[in-house]
């Protein structure tokens, strides 16, 4: 049952009350622009096109600071195991504190194994892409990164994101356990030029090992001694050293680095190996920068709590069921499957830390496409459909093509085109008054209207950053963190656990006998079985 009072029960009155009302109509007041966007250098985050007010506003910052958000932050980045469920410390930040000032756990300072790892990666990925290590063939032309979730999601955006920053080798990933991934990669590839890079926390993924073992055979048919041609992410050395990856090709972590916030330190090789440590460092260091603006700046002025907070207004308070990210940068296409591991894997629970269950919506759905894209495929949803979504968008203030400007300027002003399209939508009458223009009269007039009329007054955000750099990266994606952990804290989750995926593997390990015939035991519902039966007796 929710509360009716406390800080929950205030948004929720104060939201009833400004629900219906006109976004538009709250730029009647004088800088609403600039009262409701807030900034970190020069990345600006624009919530003005939302129905906030600035009483709206006030009560969510209560409900940040009833929730104890400044004192969970602190907790993370001291080291205290915040993570109870599997009884860890979360600090990812660690990976990322360049300067190197100690972060301890257990009572031990975990930072000079953070920075001689660092090193380490440096110096392997300097050797790759100085062709010091070589492949049997010779200098390595390409990097092939194997891992799934954590350890792909995020080098693969990065490494997509970055590409005007690329001068080593070319990398590319496989994720999918669909034998069609890794053939479609391996087939373009010279296996006597070709690292193989094993990225998995626990090494036993099963996704991940079986596709490893077809690279490994794919790499055994052309090389003598196909280990020599891989290394390996993990924090199970053991078991990389079972698989046969010399330990001075294995790159460790520790259990406090969650998988979908470890491209900071051994995950991101394939991208340090495409941009170069130097350009890896300016990524840590954007990441660096967030954190301390998360740490130091009032809430009212800071972004991840800000983005949270509009984030909570959207999908708890209005109950919005889906976000939308549309990033106007081609390079970016990643960044919304980033996200929705990053978000749902974190904010998709249904009980609290305490065990009981949450008492209102918790992670909403995340999904996106980059613009100008997604105006030609869902915006029609977004402007005419019968749900509201909130749409976040992010748009640079430049690209790296000096010489076509004008296309950058294009791609600008269709994003700016579609939040202002949103939130004021066209009347009935404007739409009228366009179909009589066209000659259209009476009933035809009419449906016209009706057809063309826009709703409007549905809401969004834009994150404007200058470029998008290393540096500049490195702070969007600290700030996504630092947004799904607040929003977590305020909804009393534990957002570093991941429990939802455990169930669903454990029964594919009992139906592959199942799927491969070696077995007639039958799945346990009538549907399961008639697939795996269809399947077996068509393929
Ligand atoms: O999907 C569950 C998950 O545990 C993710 O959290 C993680 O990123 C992914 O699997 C991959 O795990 P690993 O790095 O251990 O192979």
């Amino acid at each position: 049952m929710s509360e009716t009072s406390g800080p929950w029960g205030r948004i929720e009155a104060h939201a009833a009350q400004v629900r219906k009302r006109r976004i538009a109509g709250l730029f009647a007041t004088p800088n609403r622009a600039r009262e409701f966007s807030a900034s970190f250098g020069d990345l600006l985050f624009d919530y003005s096109k939302t129905n906030i007010d600035t009483e709206g506003r006030w009560l969510l910052l209560e409900l940040a600071e009833r929730a104890g958000v400044a004192k969970w932050r602190d907790a993370m980045f001291s080291g205290r195991k915040i993570n109870e469920s599997e009884g860890r410390a979360v600090l990812h930040t660690a990976l990322r504190n360049l300067d190197g000032g100690p972060v301890t756990v257990d009572g031990a300072d975990v930072m000079p194994e953070v920075l001689d790892t660092l090193r380490r990666m440096e110096g392997f990925a300097d050797d790759v892409r100085d062709g010091v290590f070589e492949g049997q063939g010779g200098p390595i032309t390409d990097v092939v990164n194997i891992g799934i979730g954590g350890s792909d999601l995020g080098p693969a955006m990065a490494v997509q994101a970055l590409a005007p920053y690329h001068d080593g080798p070319r990398v590319h990933f496989v994720s999918n356990v669909d034998g069609a991934h890794v053939t479609d990669v391996l087939r373009r590839l010279d296996p006597q030029t070709t690292l193989v890079i094993v990225a998995s926390k626990t090494f036993t993924t099963v996704e991940t090992m079986t596709n490893a073992a077809t690279a490994r055979a794919w790499m055994g048919e052309a090389v003598d001694e196909p280990g020599e041609q891989f290394a390996a992410l993990s924090s199970a050395q053991d078991e990389t050293a079972r698989f046969g990856i010399d330990p001075s090709r294995v790159f460790g972590f520790a259990d406090w680095v969650g998988g979908r916030y470890s491209m900071w330190g051994p995950i991101g090789l394939s991208l340090m190996i495409a941009i170069g440590p130097g350009a890896f460092r300016a990524f840590l260091r954007g990441g660096q920068a967030m954190d301390r603006h998360f740490r130091a700046a009032e809430f009212k002025d800071n972004l991840p709590v800000l983005l949270a907070l509009v984030g909570i207004w959207h999908r708890q308070v209005l109950g919005c069921p889906t976000r939308a990210v549309i990033p106007y940068e081609q390079r970016l296409a990643r960044l919304p499957a980033y996200l929705q591991q990053l978000e749902m894997e974190s904010n998709g629970k249904r009980v609290r830390r305490d065990g009981h269950p949450v008492d209102r919506p918790t992670g909403p759905i995340v999904w996106g496409e980059p613009g100008t894209n997604g105006q030609h495929a869902f915006f029609q949803l977004l402007h005419q459909g019968t749900d509201v979504i909130p749409v976040e968008f992010l748009v640079g203030a430049r690209g790296h093509e000096d010489d076509l400007a004008h296309q950058h300027r294009l791609l600008v002003a269709n994003c700016l085109a579609q939040s202002e399209a949103l939130m004021t939508g066209r009347s009935h009458k404007e739409a009228q008054s366009i179909a009589e223009a066209q000659g259209l009269t009476g009933e035809a007039a009419a449906r016209a209207a009706a057809a063309r009329t826009f709703p409007g007054n549905r809401p969004s955000t834009t994150l404007v950053y200058p470029l998008l750099t290393p540096e500049m990266l490195g702070q969007i994606i600290a700030l996504y963190e630092h947004r799904v952990f607040v929003e977590g804290v305020i909804l009393g989750i534990n957002s570093f656990d991941q429990w939802g995926v455990e169930l669903g593997k454990d029964l594919a390990k009992d139906l592959l006998p199942i799927v491969e015939g070696r077995q007639d035991a039958q799945p346990a519902d009538g549907s399961t079985a008639l697939l795996a039966a269809h399947i077996r007796r068509v393929r």
